[in-house]
């Protein structure tokens, strides 16, 4: 999977884009959030995964995907014949979560209101990269492409259509995967999330 040369104006695009997702006061989420993370990768990417919201790590670096779950994905992703350095990534929420009250305490899952706040960057992201295929990492991810109603355990794996792209499908979080305490389910988790991926690359094929 490699990325065809892009024109500097759509490269120019994702840094003003990036720009203005770091400076977005859309929601409330920016009042605790260190940094607005945009997603990293190259324009022409044929595959973009979207992820749901930056974690700690993220948030202070101001990078998707570099905690502990980025280094799972990226091994997994290894597994299926990917680089992570071909692929664009991103989330599906911008600014990391807290809830009001509480000090501030971490909160598990964006709400609904704020995937939809943040629906217009990931659009303007899929407008830049010009993306295949886009691979939802968890139910948040999979929500912005068809609602609420879509489960990952009954719909992960298989291609759709979408306006977005040529196809999206859904797969499993990588941090779902870290949080299974069954050691069993958590294997096995881990075998549908590398087969997914592989069968992305054999879609884009
Ligand atoms: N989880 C996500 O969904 N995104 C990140 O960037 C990190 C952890």
């Amino acid at each position: 999977v490699s990325a065809s040369r892009a024109p500097l104006s759509e490269q120019r695009e994702l840094s003003e884009l990036a720009e203005a997702v770091r400076a977005c006061k859309v929601c409330p989420l920016h009042v605790h959030a260190t940094h607005g993370v945009v997603g990293e990768g190259p324009v022409g990417a044929p595959l973009m995964l979207v992820g749901e919201q930056p974690g700690d790590l993220e948030d202070r670096e101001g990078r998707p995907f570099v905690g502990p779950v980025g280094r799972l994905l990226e091994e997994v992703l290894g597994r299926a014949g990917l680089k992570r350095s071909e692929l664009y990534v991103t989330n599906a929420v911008k600014h990391s979560g807290w809830a009001e009250g509480e000090g501030g305490k971490r909160r598990p899952h964006p709400s609904r209101t704020e995937v939809l706040a943040c629906r217009g960057w990931l659009e303007a992201e899929v407008a830049a990269v010009r993306p295949k295929l886009i691979v939802a990492l968890g139910a948040t991810a999979a929500q912005v492409f068809l609602g609420p109603g879509f489960r990952i355990h009954l719909s992960r794996g298989q291609v759709f259509e979408t306006p977005w792209a040529e196809g999206w499908m859904a797969t499993f979080h990588p941090s779902a995967l870290l949080r299974m305490s069954d050691p069993r389910k958590r294997a096995e988790a881990r075998i549908h999330f590398e087969a997914d991926l592989r069968s992305a690359v054999e879609w884009l094929r």
